[in-house]
Formats: C-alpha cells, structure tokens, sequence
C-alpha cells in the first residue's frame, strides 16, 4: 500500500504534462517535438501500466491473503433472528394473494447483460425497505476477477446477515451463501453470448494487452478471423473476450465444450437460481423476477442505464456472429439452455397473462419516461449536466450514454425519477458503500483527460 501512494503522490506533479491527444494522429512534423511527445507518451504509458498493475495486485490478493480469502469452513454463518427473515421460499407464494414481499436477494451480476439497469430496481428497493446491502469496500466490485470471499464485504463479521448482495463478483457459492438467510432468492441475468462478446470487446477490448495488435478499423472482424492470435488464455484480462459468463458464474471459461463438467456446471446453475433472467427478454424477465418476489409494478420500472451509443461498425451479423457464437460455446450452450426453461416458465405462467403484464411494465416505463427525462431521451455524456448524473465510462471513450432529469418534477414524482436516473458509482455512494480506490481512479482518470 505505501508504494502506491508513493506512487499516487508521483502523478499530480505538474510535470507530469499529458498531451494525451497530441500522441495520437496529428503529430507535429518537427521530429524533435516527435520524440519528445513519444518519449512523454513512452513514461506515460509505463507510469499507467505501473498503476495499473498496483490495481491488479490489490485485487488479487498475495499468496498468504490469497490463503486467508476464503472464508474458513467452520466460520459462522448468516443467523437471522427468528422472523426477521424471509419465510422459506415455498411460503413465499406469489400466485396467491397477499404474499410477503421477498427482501433476501443475491444478484448475481453478470457483466454486459442490462445487469446495470437491475442493479439500479435493486438499489432502489433496498432503500425504500431500509435494507441491509453486502457491498464490497473501496471499489465496487468484489475483488473482481478474483474469487468472491465473504472477508471482502464492508464491515463483514461472522454471523453478519444481509440482504441484497449485488456488485460484480466472480461468484462463489458457499461465500454467499453464508452471507444471506436461507430464504435468499438467488437471481442472474444471462444474453446471448455472440452479442455480450461484441458488447464486452468494445468495452474492455483495450485493457486486455494482445488486442492492441489489431489494426484495422473493424477490429473486432479482425480478433473473429483469427481468435487465437489475439487471445492468450493466461494473458491480462483475458477472461473477458472469452465465455465471459461462465467465468463470471465460477467456472473454468477455457474448459473444452466436450467435458462432461459444462453440462454438470449449467445444472448447478440451474439448482442454485431461483430466476435466470435473458437481456433479450428483459421486460418478460422483469415480469417473472416480480411474481418470483411478490413485488409491485413500481418496484421493477426502469430506464435503460449504462447503455453504449450506437456504433459506426455495425453490429455482427451473418458469418461473423456464428463465430463469435462459435468463440463462445460454453456460454452459448449455457444461453440455450435457460432460454429453452425461460419459455417454460413463461408457459406455467402463461402466455396471456405474460402479454398482459409486460404491457402493462411498457406502459408505465413510458409514463415514467415523460415524467422524468429531458428530452425524453438518452443523451451523450457531453450533454448531461448534472455530474451526478455522469455515468461511468470505458477507458479512452466517452460512448456511454446518460440521462438529463427534467427541470420541473411534479413533487410525488421527485424522487423515483432521481433514483431511477442514477448511474451505478453516484448510487452505490448515497447508500453507504465506500468507494475510495474507485473513487481516486476516477480522479486520475479526470485528470489524464482519459
Ligand atoms: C401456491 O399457492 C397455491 C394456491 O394458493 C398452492 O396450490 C400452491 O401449492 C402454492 N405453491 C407453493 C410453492 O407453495
Ligand atoms: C431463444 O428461444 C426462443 C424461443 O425458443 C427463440 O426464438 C430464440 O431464437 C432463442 N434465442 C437465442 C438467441 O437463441
């Protein structure tokens, strides 16, 4: 730790000068102002890559933290007090009148799967019900890629009992399991894996070191032609342009398709969740995950966070999507499988009745839209006003879109209207979490104008 803030203290000095930008196309002519600018771009780059190897050590922990993380078999876990929990689940009846609203939720977040938009109906019904939410301390996810550990939760004792458990983590069963009554619903939310592999290239393509050997405009058809190129399996980062969800659900993402441990996997999965949502079927997802906790219409109401403008390359198709299908097959078998039990669910719960109520979703989020956006649509980061209303953005881009919330909200509306337009980090502060390592990245991130 001290290193890093040696190394903290190193940046703002204002000799540090970044023409980030004057690195890229437009050079000077001059080839002693070329040097210099690469020679600056140069110390830069290592000072950047120095940080972000510190990042990376602070997420992986040393070999004798490594040991102690996870959590020892015989350390206690969550004991509710008699009736402050969730009754079992089968008590928790949602096709009868007048069940409990469920409150005990592990979310498990997949990344680039609409999981910001749950994350927020979350957020928000935890703070409405004065939950008790797991979050991670400093940063907001769980150690992420390392293993979730039930030690890295803010203010974790043994015993310790919690309600909602939502930030990226690469999920660890036991480890939540212990954080949570016994009645938890344990949900996660699943897209097709040709379409989250696009979505996961572009936005963290740049942080896994052998893309930067793509050249061509279309870098992804470039990474498609040839994978195994541009893609060490042991390399920095590498986890994300390959089954991205089976690594984040816990298992090996390099497993041979053949292995008889992918289906045994996708029926763990099965056992574990009460609930796989699909981002393809997200309003007839957010209507099952409502019958599941017995909650109102207002509860699931949403507007799209997180979302990326449209790309100048277009999106894949053809020859191109079936190999990224192909790139991908532990997580498309995974996909086949929940989206063939989703339509089984959606059968039991009835295919009328299922209609009815994702109009009836869609209508509302419409309302919402008109009552509380400016514009009525989503904007460029450029345009959004209020800071707090800045979402986060991917390295070296600003192609994350926001929101503006209107001027003049009618008073009864206020409130769910800002809530809903929060972007993840800004959320994540005004219920408690502590985020300082996101927190300084951010400022050096501002400050690098990256
Ligand atoms: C839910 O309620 C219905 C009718 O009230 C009942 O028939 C059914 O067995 C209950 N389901 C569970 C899982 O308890
Ligand atoms: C999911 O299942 C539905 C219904 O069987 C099917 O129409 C759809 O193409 C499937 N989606 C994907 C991406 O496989």
């Amino acid at each position: 730790m001290a290193i890093g803030f040696c190394l903290l203290l190193l940046f703002p000095t204002p000799t540090v000068h970044l023409p980030l930008r004057s690195l890229v196309p437009e050079m000077p002519p001059l080839p002693t102002k070329r040097w210099e600018s690469m020679a600056k771009g140069l110390v830069l780059g290592a000072v950047f890559t120095s940080f972000l190897l510190l990042l990376y050590s602070y997420a992986v922990p040393p070999l004798h933290a490594g040991l102690a993380s996870t959590t020892p078999e015989d350390t206690a876990p969550c004991s509710p007090a008699p009736g402050a929990s969730d009754a079992d689940l089968t008590a928790a009846n949602s096709s009868s009148e007048g069940c409990r609203p469920r409150r005990d939720i592990v979310f498990m977040k997949t990344h680039k799967t609409a999981s910001s938009t749950l994350l927020n109906i979350l957020f928000r019904f935890g703070q409405k019900h004065g939950l008790k939410f797991a979050f991670p301390s400093g940063r907001n996810d769980f150690d992420y890629p390392a293993y979730f550990a039930r030690s890295l939760v803010q203010d974790y004792r043994p015993g310790a009992c919690f309600n909602i458990i939502c930030n990226h983590m690469r999920f660890r069963y036991q480890e939540v399991r212990g954080l949570v009554p016994p009645g938890a619903a344990f949900i996660t939310v699943l897209r097709d894996p040709a379409r989250l592999f696009e979505s996961s290239f572009h936005y963290f393509g740049s942080v896994v070191p052998l893309t930067w050997k793509l050249s061509s405009r279309d870098k992804l058809a470039e990474f498609l032609q040839d994978p195994d190129r541009y893609y060490d399996p042991n390399g920095y980062n590498a986890h994300y342009l390959r089954n991205l969800l089976f690594f984040d659900l816990g298992y090996d993402s390099s497993l041979d398709p053949g292995s008889p441990r992918v289906e045994q996997h996708i029926l763990e999965v099965e056992s574990r969740f009460h609930l796989v949502l699909l981002q393809e079927y997200f309003d007839e997802s957010l209507v099952l995950l409502k019958d599941l906790l017995c909650w109102e219409l207002e509860d699931v109401l949403y507007f799209k966070l997180n979302a990326r403008r449209d790309s100048p390359v277009p999106r894949l198709s053809g020859e191109l999507y079936r190999r990224a299908t192909a790139w991908n097959m532990l997580d498309t078998r995974l996909y086949r499988h929940f989206n063939a039990s989703f339509w089984h669910r959606v059968e039991a719960f009835g295919r009328e009745r299922m209609a009815h109520e994702v109009a009836a979703l869609r209508r509302a989020n419409e309302r919402m839209r008109r009552i509380c956006i400016d514009g009525g649509q989503a904007v460029d980061a450029a345009a959004i006003q209020d800071s707090a209303m800045q979402p986060w953005q991917p390295l070296g881009t600003k192609s994350i879109l926001g929101y503006n919330l209107k001027k003049s909200i009618a008073q009864r509306h206020e409130q769910l209207c800002r809530r809903m337009l929060t972007p993840e980090i800004q959320y994540l502060m005004d219920l408690g979490a502590n985020l300082w390592v996101t927190k300084l990245w951010k400022l050096i991130r501002d400050f690098l104008r990256w």
